[in-house]
C-alpha cells in the first residue's frame, strides 16, 4: 500500500449497510456550497497515470469511495499512491503488474478504463469484466471493437478480457452504439492509441467534459491529439509519455444535484466552483421550469419561482440532458402541479427510484421507456432505499422538500459519488445526520 494522507486515513471506514441517512425535511437551504472534482474525470485520468514511468501529480480529487477504489487498483497494478488532501501523486514502481482484479473492477465501472492504458504500456492485459449493474445491463463490446481495430488481440475467459498486443497499431475507428457514443469506451481508445504506431481517427467519440479533461491530460503528457472536446479525435502515436501536474475539472453532476436540491426546497443557493457551461443541458430544462439559474462573477445563483412548472426530459450524450441527473430531475417533477414524461436514451431502465420516490408520495408510473410524473403537492418522509448512486441523490433531493423524516438505507452508494454530502449540507442548512441500522 502506498503512505496515505491523514485525512483520507481517518475517512470513516466503508462498511455496506451499517449506516442511514436522516433528513429531517422542509427546511429551506441558505449559503454556498463548493463543488469538488469530477469523479468520472478524475478515474480515467487516474489510469491514464498508467501510460507514464515518470510522476504524475493530480490537484483536485474528491476523496470518495470510487477513487478510493480506483488507488487501490492502481495499487495492485504496482503504481505507489501519496495522498495529501485533494493532490494524489502517483509513480511507478519496478514491480508493474498487468492483472485487473474482480474484486476491484466489479464494484465500480470506472476500474475498466485501466485496459486500454494497460495493453498501451505493458502490451498486455487482463482485466476483469465489470458486469451489470441496477441502472442496465452495460456492455462492453465498444471497448473491445476499438482495442482490437488497434491490432490487439482479444480473448475473454472465465470473466476476465484478456488482451495481447505487441504493436498497436494506429487504425480509423467508428465508436457509435445504440445508445450514442460512449465515454469510458472512448476514453480506453483514446489513451491505447496515444503510444500506437502511427494515426488513429476515433470517429463518433464521446465529447463529456470529462473526455476532453483527459484529452487535456494527455496532450499535458506529450500526446499528440487533434479535435479535443469533438467527437472526432485524431491521435499520433509517440513513444513515450511524460509526467504532469494537473488539475481535475468541478463536478457538474455534483452541481447539478445541488442546483435541483435547491429548486426542490424553493431555496437560493450559491454554488463554488461549479462551471456553469458544463451544465447548460439542465439549465435550459430548469429554466422552463421556472428556475432561474445564472453565473455572477464565477459563481452560480440559483432562484427558483415558488410554482414549479411540469417540464419533459429526454437524456443524451453531452451537451444534452445527462443521464446522471435523470433520478435528482425527476424528484423535482413530482413536486409540480402537472404531468412531466421522463425518457432516459442512455440508460432506458434507470428507473429504480420511481417506487422509492412514490413511497415517500409521488405519483410516478412506469411506461415503456418513460417515467410519467404527475405532480403532486407534497411528498412526506418515509424510510427508502438507495438503490445507486444517483437514485440516493434523488432520495436526498425528495426527503429535503419531504414533510417530516426520511430515513436512505444503503446509502454508502452516495459516497461513492459525492465528497463529504452531509457536512455540505449541513452547511448550506439541512438537518441531516448518520445513524447506525439496527441490526
Ligand atoms: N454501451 C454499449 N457498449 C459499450 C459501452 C456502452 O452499448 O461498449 C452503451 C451503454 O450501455 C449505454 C451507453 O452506451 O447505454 C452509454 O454508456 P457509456 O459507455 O457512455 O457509459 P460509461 O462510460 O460506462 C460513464 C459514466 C456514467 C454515466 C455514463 C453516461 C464513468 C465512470 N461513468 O459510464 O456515470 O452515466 O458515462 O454519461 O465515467 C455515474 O456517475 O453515476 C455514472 C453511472
Amino acid at each position: 500500500m502506498g503512505a496515505r494522507s491523514r485525512r483520507w486515513r481517518t475517512l470513516r471506514p466503508y462498511v455496506e449497510g451499517m449506516e442511514k441517512l436522516i433528513i429531517e425535511g422542509e427546511r429551506p437551504l441558505k449559503g454556498e456550497v463548493t463543488i469538488s472534482g469530477a469523479k468520472n474525470a478524475a478515474l480515467p485520468i487516474m489510469a491514464a497515470t498508467l501510460l507514464t514511468d515518470e510522476p504524475c501529480v493530480l490537484r483536485n480529487i474528491p476523496q470518495l469511495r470510487d477513487t478510493r477504489t480506483m488507488i487501490a487498483l492502481l495499487e495492485s497494478l504496482g503504481k505507489a499512491v501519496q495522498v495529501d488532501g485533494d493532490k494524489v501523486t502517483i509513480s511507478s514502481t519496478d514491480k508493474m503488474d498487468c492483472v485487473a482484479d474482480y474484486k476491484l473492477v466489479s464494484t465500480m465501472r470506472g476500474s475498466f478504463c485501466v485496459l486500454g492504458p494497460l495493453i498501451a504500456k505493458l502490451a498486455k492485459a487482463k482485466v476483469s469484466l465489470p458486469g451489470g449493474c441496477v441502472i442496465g445491463i452495460r456492455p462492453v463490446d465498444l471497448h473491445l471493437k476499438g482495442l482490437k481495430a488497434l491490432g490487439a488481440k482479444i480473448e475473454i475467459e472465465n470473466g476476465y478480457v484478456l488482451a495481447n498486443a505487441r504493436h498497436l497499431r494506429g487504425s480509423h475507428i467508428y465508436l457509435g452504439g445504440m445508445f450514442g457514443s460512449s465515454v469510458l469506451a472512448t476514453a480506453n481508445i483514446l489513451m491505447a492509441a496515444t503510444l500506437a504506431k502511427s494515426q488513429t481517427i476515433i470517429e463518433s467519440a464521446a465529447c463529456e467534459p470529462e473526455i476532453e479533461n483527459l484529452t487535456q491530460f494527455l496532450i499535458a503528457m506529450g500526446a499528440k491529439i487533434k479535435g479535443k472536446g469533438s467527437h472526432c479525435l485524431t491521435v499520433t502515436g509517440v513513444k513515450k509519455l511524460r509526467g504532469v501536474s494537473f488539475k481535475i475539472i468541478p463536478d457538474r453532476i455534483e452541481a447539478g444535484t445541488y442546483i435541483l436540491m435547491a429548486a426542490a426546497t424553493k431555496s437560493c443557493i450559491t454554488v463554488r466552483n461549479g462551471c456553469y457551461a458544463h451544465l447548460m443541458g439542465l439549465i435550459d430544462k430548469l429554466d422552463q421550469a421556472g428556475v432561474k439559474v445564472t453565473e455572477e462573477e464565477g459563481l452560480i445563483k440559483v432562484r427558483p419561482r415558488k410554482t414549479i412548472k411540469p417540464i419533459g426530459i429526454t437524456t443524451h450524450p453531452y451537451p444534452g440532458f445527462p443521464t446522471d441527473l435523470q433520478a435528482q430531475f425527476m424528484a423535482l417533477m413530482a413536486l409540480t402541479q402537472g404531468v412531466s414524461v421522463i425518457t432516459d436514451k442512455i440508460y432506458p431502465d434507470r428507473f429504480m427510484h420511481i417506487a422509492e420516490l412514490n413511497r415517500m408520495g409521488a405519483d410516478i408510473r412506469r411506461d415503456g421507456p418513460n417515467a410519467i410524473v404527475n405532480g403532486i403537492k407534497k411528498l412526506y418522509g418515509a424510510p427508502v432505499m438507495a438503490s445507486d448512486l444517483r437514485a440516493s441523490a434523488a432520495l436526498i433531493i425528495a426527503g429535503l422538500a419531504a414533510k417530516g423524516r426520511t430515513e436512505i438505507h444503503r446509502m454508502y452508494h452516495l459516497e461513492r459519488g459525492y465528497e463529504a454530502l452531509d457536512e455540505k449540507l449541513t452547511a448550506l442548512g439541512a438537518k441531516v445526520y448518520r445513524e447506525q441500522e439496527s441490526l
